[in-house]
């Protein structure tokens, strides 16, 4: 037993990004900027959504609790790629090789559900609009965010109990720039075939599977809108375009990563970037700028501080 313990690996070796100086760089100024736009951004939402009573409604609670998830999303993987853009040897311990894996997915699969729940209530407000209501109340509310936790942490519980058991004993290079699943399992010293398949059936054809149920679904209250009137179409396709292109970018990048049997290292590093860095900073873009609410929200705000500062 001794001698499995000593050969056995207590770090990975992570893969850069970049190999020139200019590149990392601009990876650099790229992620940086990005990272501050996340941060300040998904806060912003959260603290507008909290303090003003007129967002306190089933759409804005949810897209908060979006943006805080898309907050610890970026925040598992952003920080660490900024640090090992220079760093020449990217190690990474056992540890937080495991702890990076299970808060992605964790977070991941809440996200998931939290996108269903926004097409759910989309959907009742636009094809069941006298009940909506009585349907999304706080109390249905309270209930899709706990669901989608409970969910989320089962989905990567259920992936992660393996894969700390498997025994790893070099080589230690991780294939990708983060930890994930489907490289880190490849270096176990045993045969992952059937683990492999879990990871691929667990996280890959869930995700195609919403994916193909969300738009679905969008196309549903779409042709739902159509037969009511233009004038509420064109209103209704600008928000419903929103939730679809977050859905897209979102699972796209999931299905590519989990599903695609081929991986290509250059696709991979492209689509992930867009899942940790360009999803996250997309839902304050799309709700901040071209939606009426938060704009008037914006406004209400900036008047406070204006005269909060004239009364000091
Ligand atoms: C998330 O949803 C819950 C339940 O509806 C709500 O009470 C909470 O305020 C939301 N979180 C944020 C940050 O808005």
């Amino acid at each position: 037993m001794d001698q499995v313990n000593d050969s056995m690996i207590t770090e990975f070796v992570l893969l850069g990004l970049a190999q020139s100086l200019e590149m990392q760089f601009f990876l650099f100024l790229f992620f940086f900027f990005f990272y501050v736009g996340i941060i300040l951004g998904n806060i912003f939402i959260v603290f507008t959504v909290i303090t003003d009573s007129h967002l306190h409604s089933p759409l804005y609670v949810l897209l908060a609790n979006l943006s805080l998830i898309d907050l610890g999303l970026s925040s598992s993987t952003v920080p660490r790629i900024i640090f090992d853009l220079f760093t020449e040897y990217k190690v990474i311990s056992f540890h937080n090789c495991m702890i990076q894996m299970f808060f992605i997915h964790v977070m991941g699969g809440v996200e998931m559900v939290l996108l269903i729940a926004m097409a759910y209530d989309r959907y009742t407000a636009i094809c069941k609009p006298l009940h909506y209501l009585t349907i999304m109340n706080y109390k249905t509310c309270i209930i899709l965010v706990i669901s989608a936790w409970v969910i989320g942490v089962i989905h990567a519980v259920s992936q992660f109990v393996f894969v700390i058991k498997l025994p790893f004993c070099g080589p230690n290079n991780v294939e990708s720039f983060y930890c994930d699943f489907p490289r880190v399992i490849k270096l176990a010293c045993m045969n992952t075939y059937r683990l492999e398949f879990v990871v691929t059936a667990n996280s890959g054809f869930i995700s195609m599977g919403t994916f193909f149920f969300l738009i679905v679904s969008y196309i549903f209250i779409l042709a739902t809108v159509r037969q009511h009137s233009s004038k509420d179409l064109s209103k209704a396709f600008f928000t419903l375009s929103a939730h679809i292109t977050v859905v897209v970018l979102f699972f796209a990048p999931c299905m590519f990563l989990y599903v695609w049997p081929f991986p290509t290292k250059s696709l991979d590093k492209f689509f992930a970037i867009v899942d940790f860095v360009v999803t996250p900073v997309l839902n304050p873009v799309i709700y901040t700028l071209r939606n009426k609410d938060m704009k008037l929200a914006m406004r209400r705000l900036s008047l406070w501080v204006i005269n909060s500062r004239e009364v000091s």
